[in-house]
């Protein structure tokens, strides 16, 4: 089951009087309420209705509806094979790739499903960019890392490409550190240096939405300090939606929390509540590490 959408709490509190929900029974069944704390003043950027993801028959993330909201950062967090990583990767159909992989119901990002079949997908790639487990870098200079996507984007005017790419390390917080090393091979660099240069190649071609697939867990203490620092940076200018094991890091960084757990959205809500007041037992359990 899964708790109510931020839009389910709109129509509700602005039709208190007519009962939206008892005018959509189908709704009513699907959806838990939020909490009246809830902001309803919040703009939704991705919208899952009864969306559900399969590989073959096998259905890994079921019949999930969540409103994840605008320049928030949002966790995903559940015990392994709940669909966390299913489910990131179909906001930037990156499981296209997989032949075996199909979805029902809808995914919605700037009033358009995701799945339409008509949807230019290298363009909602650059509008939602990923960050990935493993540092990604091409084996191309740290320089054409960061201009990848620019150039894509037909910018070849040398300055203008130097300055997104200046730009974009510095967002990142590596530009101190590779300045003067532009032209080296970015496989030369640290693990945690790498997954802030893929930060800025994600950042470079101005992405809405950053999806980050546990992007610290590879990283030890330190670098994973630089990468929380930075999603706090870029709150309030970005969608941030990252997937993480890590309770302390979800509780640090992020403003919303959905808990997975096989395949179903267990619970959606403020970090806060979802860690001192979880409405469901499974999440609760969950977090206080009963299981997972
Ligand atoms: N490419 C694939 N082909 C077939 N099944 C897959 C594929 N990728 C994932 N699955 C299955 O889908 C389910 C969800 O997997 P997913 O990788 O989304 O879990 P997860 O929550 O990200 O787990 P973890 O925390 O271990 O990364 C699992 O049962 C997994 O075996
Ligand atoms: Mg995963």
């Amino acid at each position: 089951m899964v708790m109510g959408t931020l839009e389910e709490k709109k129509m509700s509190t602005t039709d208190n009087t007519t009962g939206s929900m008892e005018k959509n029974p189908a709704a009513a069944s699907a959806v838990i309420e939020a909490p009246a704390e809830e902001s309803t003043m919040k703009s939704i950027h991705v919208k899952a209705r009864d969306f559900s993801i399969f590989y073959g028959t096998n259905e890994a993330v079921k019949s999930v509806n969540i409103d994840i909201p605008e320049n928030e950062v949002t966790a995903i967090i559940g015990p392994s094979g709940c669909g966390k990583s299913t489910f990131l990767r179909c906001i930037n159909r990156m499981n296209d790739l997989i032949p075996a992989c199909h979805t029902t119901g809808e995914l919605i990002f700037d009033n358009q499903n995701i799945y339409h079949p008509r949807l230019n997908v290298v363009s909602l790639r650059q509008r939602i960019g990923m960050v990935f487990q493993r540092p990604n870098p091409f084996p191309k200079s740290i320089l054409d890392n960061v201009a990848y996507g620019p150039r894509l984007q037909g910018i070849r005017n040398r300055s203008v490409l130097m300055d997104i790419v200046e730009q974009s390390l510095k967002q990142a917080a590596i530009w101190d550190e590779v300045k003067d090393r532009l032209n080296d091979n970015a496989l030369g660099l640290s693990g945690g240096q790498q997954q802030r240069l893929c930060l800025a190649r994600a950042l470079a071609v101005k992405p809405e939405i950053l999806l980050m697939d546990e992007p610290t867990s590879a990283l030890d203490p330190k670098a994973t300090a630089r990468i929380e620092d930075l999603i706090d940076e870029l709150r309030g200018d970005y969608t941030i939606i990252i997937v993480t094991h890590n309770m302390q890091q979800a509780a640090r960084v992020s403003d919303y929390t959905a808990f997975f757990y096989e395949g179903i959205l267990v619970e959606f809500g403020k970090t806060e509540q979802v860690f001192t007041n979880p409405r469901e037992k499974r999440t609760e359990d969950y977090i206080t590490g009963r299981f997972g």
